[in-house]
């Protein structure tokens, strides 16, 4: 679905608002809505199983958003975590010189599938797609571009040479999208951490950041949880919580925010097993995404071209949002790199005396890092969907329908009375409701004709809609709509139940992973 309809969709179902909005709102910086908050909470719920529960060897954490000061330095983040800002002189808007580059490489791939799209149209089934990107002159060329630039951007942003960069931005001739001019000005680096001062302490010395990844609260404890939980290597560390990053660029709805959460977890291995728990994790993680019914085509899995200074190797899930192929989880091999330069920093030894093998190291470590609003905006791009279906007297109609997962859905069964003006039907409706609320999320509406009820319903992906009408009083069924196929059946309450505990149930879902 177009993202504009997404991103009204959203605001108009109370699933996200603009933060501060009486005021004009704070740019990158979103609330949640009583939807929205009960997807979000599903979504966190869902990782939170398949990470901690379903694995005895992973442990839980909740650790605080401030930090030491030396945190960020051992890290590296006051250092390198910064972003190649450019500026037009004439719009005086201000971009992110990779983002840049990157758009202008979206753009050749997006020219490059069109025309893939027209051969196909053209060639019908006897369409060979490889055969054709590989022998079609413009279509070699369009990806050819994109290739170049990939490597060129990779190599500047690998020797932080921000004078290639610009060159690079003038080479492709990119001219600001506000103004339309190409006087950019030089690019420099930005660091991306927000700072704020402590009380009691001034200058310097009280300046505190608010953490850009939850990652370090996870190895600055991991003595205490390693001591604490009596975990043996190979463990993992896991937790869910906010973070914050200055983002030059604030584009894309909730896709990059300034505030955000992270579910985050690292996995603690002997030096050297490193790259075999990188692939486990990779393919586990990508299981995860499968699992929730997402097509496999959506995803795609991109190695960076350009490590971080942690990595030794490092992948990033891709779905493909309505703007394109982006990150949505990254899973890094972070190597010693942070628990040795705590321990350099802080002087307290960070390693693990290993039993089996009779000696002590500083773990490496395997990370998987997703954000929650970016799962959170992959599941309602994909789950948003305009549908033509016959209505109550068979005509056609339109409605739009969110198919999201039933674990994931705000709402799982909506309970309505047939008619608002019969107290009879309204007395055993609300009765019902008060006995399944106590099973899963429900919801009671009386409001507006039955139709209309239904397709409020389909707007939020409420998945089973139960009708209490006449019948209900004399034989205690009832009608159960089903969100997705449209079926009505008639069954009992107990029924209802059994569909509703098993539809919303985790287990079969976990297991598949
Ligand atoms: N601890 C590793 C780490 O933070 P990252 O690739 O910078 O790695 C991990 O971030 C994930 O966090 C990303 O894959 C993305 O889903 C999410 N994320 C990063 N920056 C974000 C932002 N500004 N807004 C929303 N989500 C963001």
């Amino acid at each position: 679905m177009d993202f504009k309809k997404i991103t009204s969709h959203a605001k108009e179902y109370g699933f996200i608002f603009q933060s501060s909005e009486i005021y004009d709102g704070l740019a990158a910086v979103y609330d949640y809505g009583q939807n929205g908050a009960a997807l979000k909470n599903n979504i966190k719920n869902y990782w939170w199983k398949a990470m901690v529960q379903s694995h005895e060897e992973i442990v839980g954490i909740d650790s605080a958003i401030f930090m030491h000061p030396k945190t960020w330095k051992a890290s590296g983040h006051v250092d390198v975590f910064n972003d190649p800002l450019i500026d037009n002189k004439d719009s005086k808007k201000r971009y992110r010189a990779d983002v840049l580059i990157e758009e202008f490489m979206d753009k050749l791939e997006t020219k490059a599938e069109k025309e893939i799209k027209k051969a196909r149209k053209r060639f019908g089934d006897s369409f060979d797609r490889e055969v054709f990107v590989s022998t079609n002159e413009r279509v070699k060329g369009y990806y050819n571009r994109r290739d170049e630039s990939a490597s060129r951007l990779a190599t500047a942003m690998k020797d932080n040479d921000l004078e290639d960069l610009r060159k690079h931005i003038e080479d492709l001739e990119i001219a600001c999208p506000v103004s339309g001019s190409r006087n950019w000005t030089d690019v420099r680096q930005f660091n991306l951490m927000f700072s704020t001062q402590l009380g009691n302490i001034a200058g310097e010395e009280g300046k505190l950041y608010l953490r850009p990844e939850t990652a370090q609260g996870i190895f600055v404890n991991f003595l205490n949880v390693a001591k604490t939980s009596r975990q043996r290597i190979p463990f993992g560390i896991a937790q869910i919580g906010k973070a914050f990053r200055n983002e030059i660029i604030a584009r894309q709805f909730i896709f990059r925010m300034r505030e955000f959460e992270q579910m985050e977890m690292q996995f603690f291995v002997r030096p050297g097993d490193e790259l075999k728990w990188y692939e486990h994790w990779k393919e586990e993680r990508m299981r995860w995404h499968l699992a929730l019914g997402t097509p496999k085509e959506r995803f795609r899995f991109h190695e960076h071209d350009n490590l971080a200074h942690y990595a030794n190797a490092a992948v990033d899930i891709h779905y493909q949002f309505p703007f394109g192929f982006k990150e949505l989880e990254g899973i890094h091999s972070r190597t010693d790199f942070d628990l040795r330069s705590h321990e350099e920093l802080s002087g307290r030894k960070m390693q693990y005396y290993d039993p089996e093998l009779e000696k002590s190291y500083i773990p490496y470590v395997v990370e998987t890092s997703i954000g929650l609003d970016r799962m959170f905006l992959s599941q309602l791009s994909e789950s948003l969907q305009e549908e033509t279906v016959p209505d109550a007297s068979g005509k056609e109609s339109q409605r739009i329908v969110m198919k999201l997962h039933p674990i994931l859905a705000p709402v799982k069964c909506a309970v309505l009375p047939l008619v608002k003006n019969k107290p009879e039907l309204t007395e055993k409706a609300r009765k019902m409701f008060d006995d399944l609320k106590y099973v899963v999320d429900c919801q009671y509406d009386e409001k507006d004709a039955i139709g209309r009820r239904y397709r409020r319903q389909d707007a939020v992906g409420t998945p089973w809609c139960v009708t209490v009408d006449f019948d209900t009083l004399t034989d205690d069924t009832v009608t159960l709509r089903d969100r997705d196929t449209l079926q009505q059946k008639r069954v009992s309450v107990e029924e209802v139940k059994t569909t509703l505990r098993s539809g919303v149930d985790l287990e079969t879902t976990l297991r598949s992973i």
